[in-house]
């Protein structure tokens, strides 16, 4: 099976794509014949034109210059690389702004915000609407049946600068939105609580975004303020797919995400395009970046509903954007790729093709950089677009896993709202702990909605749901009276969409599913933590809770509540729901979601037996499974500095050779097994 095979629009671009980001108008002409020799050399098949060329295409409002563009996609159609072609319209030109002041953002403190770096425009601005549509436009007609043209690439990740305007312009339209919302005013009183600090309003007129406030402003406008700014930037988005689909509406359309990012809810951005596609870098710093890429790649996956998606960006080695910039060490590019490709990527690019000479990006790396190709870069950059090709037939296969962390962008929004019982909760914190115990482990992870339907797994992470509807609240019920195992962290199910507390005590939503009652938050000092009887830690929370029909799992040895529950379960119906009330640290999270994996029948990377001992050191291979139409991949990813053998039966396709029962993985090495038929099976 082909992603092209399925019914989702992809682009004609063979196997796993490969390329990136390609800004030929940064250089003299007479250079694109070498980049693109170069291209073939790398087996580059698809590269991003035109993603920050506005100023260039339309020298002024409604005139166009398409000549260079013309030449660079006829060099590229020669060379039979796509294009995904750019509408250009992520970075207004000096003339747009000068011409259209009102169009330049404003901050919450009231501030202006001016071109001279990228992205300077209001979300809402009718100027910025019109232009940019009208270039969309321009460009879909000029390229429509360009044998380069393989996809469209909306804009450039909306919102990573400016993900929000003050101005009045955007005021009103959020106006506007609260109407469509609430209908009248009277709802939207009830939804805010404006019984509270005499904000009530008697006109729409009065009604304003969430600017700077003498103290906390409304929690449930500056809610609705985080709905508005993600559905704004969403309506930028469909303003241009919509002009570009009625030109070429068979050509498979995006806009790059930047994985777990708060401003913009991909949840429901996804079904507005055609293919999920992503932008992911890795902080150097961060000495569990490899984890966080999988949490992000498995992240983006899951938003598209588990088809193949596109890494969009990444970088070969430095960025330019981090207080230090580390560069990759060897190996670490075909590992991060592969990553990619193992949690459902079919397609992977950089920013960018060639490392700029100037501008703000001179220190970041390319696929060309600025030393040449005789350089370790450009030797791993040819030697993945090598390996991407023996992995072509991998393109169209599906990820597989039975478990999942419920992820909600509403929820972040609400919980990091100010004015809370402890500012230590953090939800990625929470997410991330909870998806690197999994990653520990080897379970490869999904993420879900809360509202979504999770028959598919037999275990389901919630991890401080803060807001939650009572249908998802319901939802998640019904998962667990089936069979499901659930596991909820603290400060979960507390308040309604609106930000209303659920009230007869804490966790209100899931008092009844998880079986307790908590009446006080108990929330501890910075670093301060607390011993539990089974010998675990928490820190960050505890709660005050009595358990009314859980069994007690584990109790608090100190802290501000000894003796108290600190974990209970409560089996409903076929299924059973865990509650843990603090932040467990690590290997306490891991020794947990061990347990309850084996429970539930998950595999995992220590034996299937209910003894268990932390394998935190042991930990740093990946597996991960992709299954299409008759054939499973098995890709082991070894982060480790040790080799490995690992049990697998079949063709390992990067170089070709038979695995019989385990396949060996030098250290830091990648292996992707094509499965026997026996032990898909299996
Ligand atoms: C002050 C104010 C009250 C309330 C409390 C909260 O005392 O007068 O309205 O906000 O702080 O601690
Ligand atoms: C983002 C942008 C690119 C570039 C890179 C640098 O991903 O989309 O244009 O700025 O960051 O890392």
């Amino acid at each position: 099976m082909t992603a092209s095979g399925s019914n989702r629009r992809w682009p004609r671009v063979p196997g796993i794509a490969f390329g990136g980001d390609y800004n030929p108008e940064q250089w003299p002409e007479d250079i694109w014949a070498e980049d693109i020799a170069l291209m073939g050399e790398a087996g580059v098949s698809m590269v991003t034109v035109g993603v920050f060329s506005w100023a260039l295409l339309e020298p002024a409002e409604g005139s166009y210059d398409f000549g260079w563009l013309d030449r660079v996609m006829d060099l590229l159609a020669a060379a039979d690389i796509g294009v995904d072609l750019a509408t250009a319209t992520a970075s207004p030109p000096p003339w747009f702004s000068h011409r259209y002041p009102e169009s330049l953002p404003v901050t919450r403190e009231g501030h202006r915000v001016w071109q001279g770096g990228r992205q300077a425009y209001c979300p809402s601005s009718t100027a910025y609407r019109a232009a940019s549509t009208a270039l969309a436009g321009a460009l879909a007609n000029r390229y429509a049946t360009h044998p380069a043209l393989a996809m469209w690439h909306v804009n450039n990740e909306y919102g990573c600068h400016t993900a929000e305007c003050f101005c009045d312009v955007s005021a009103a339209v959020f106006r506007r939105w609260l109407r469509e919302r609430y209908g009248d005013l009277d709802r939207l009183n009830e939804a805010w609580g404006t019984a509270f600090w005499s904000q009530h309003y008697y006109s729409f007129d009065e009604v304003i975004p969430p600017r700077l406030t003498p103290t906390w402003g409304n929690p449930t406008q500056n809610l609705d303020w985080k709905r508005f700014c993600s559905d704004e930037l969403l309506a930028c988005f469909i303003a241009e797919r919509d002009v570009l689909r009625a030109v070429t509406p068979e050509l498979p359309i995006t806009t790059n995400f930047m994985g777990a990012f708060k401003p913009v809810d991909y949840f429901s951005w996804a079904p507005h395009e055609d293919i999920v596609s992503d932008d992911h870098y890795i902080v150097g710093a961060d000495p569990a970046n490899h984890v966080r890429l999988s949490m992000s790649a498995d992240l983006m996956r899951s938003v598209g509903g588990g088809n193949p998606w596109i890494l969009m960006e990444q970088s070969t080695s430095a960025v330019n954007w981090q207080p230090r910039n580390l560069a990759k060490a060897p190996g670490q590019l075909k590992r991060n790729s592969l990553q990619h490709v193992a949690r459902g990527a079919d397609a992977v690019c950089f920013f960018q093709w060639r490392a700029s000479r100037r501008g703000a990006e001179k220190f970041h790396s390319g696929m060309l950089p600025h030393a040449g190709t005789d350089t370790r870069v450009w030797r791993e950059v040819t030697a993945l677009g090598a390996d991407l090709k023996r992995l072509a037939e991998v393109a169209g296969s599906r990820v597989e896993s039975d478990v999942a962390i419920v992820w909600d962008w509403p929820a972040w929004w609400a919980v990091e709202l100010d004015s809370h019982p402890s500012i230590d909760v953090r939800y990625l914190d929470l997410v991330r702990a909870t998806y690197e115990a999994f990653w520990h482990l080897d379970v490869t992870i999904d993420f879900v909605r809360p509202d979504a339907d999770l028959s598919a797994y037999k275990v389901v992470g919630v991890p401080s749901l803060y807001l939650v509807s009572d249908s998802a609240a319901a939802n998640l019920t019904r998962y667990v009276e089936a069979g499901g195992h659930l596991v909820c962290n603290f400060f979960s199910g507390i308040v309604d969409p609106n930000d209303a507390v659920w009230l007869g005590g804490y966790p209100g939503a899931f008092r009844q599913l998880l079986g307790v009652r908590v009446e006080e938050f108990y929330p501890l000092l910075e670093h301060q933590t607390v011993t539990l009887a089974d010998g675990g830690s928490g820190g960050v929370w505890t709660e005050m809770l009595t358990p009314v029909g859980a069994q007690v799992v584990t109790t608090y040895v100190d802290g501000p509540l000894p003796g108290w529950p600190a974990v209970t379960r409560r089996d409903v119906g076929a299924g059973v729901a865990h509650y843990v009330t603090t932040f467990l640290d690590a290997p306490s999270t891991q020794r947990l979601l061990h347990g309850i994996c084996h429970a539930a029948g998950v595999a995992t990377r220590s034996p299937k037996t209910e003894s268990w001992a932390p394998i935190i050191e042991a930990a740093g291979v990946e597996t991960i499974r992709r299954r299409g139409d008759g054939a499973s991949y098995l890709f082991v990813i070894n982060h480790t500095d040790r080799e490995v053998d690992v049990p697998a039966t079949g063709v390992e396709l990067l170089s070709g050779t038979p695995a019989t029962d385990s396949v060996h993985v030098a250290a830091g090495g990648v292996a992707v097994v094509r499965e026997a038929a026996t032990a898909v099976a299996g």
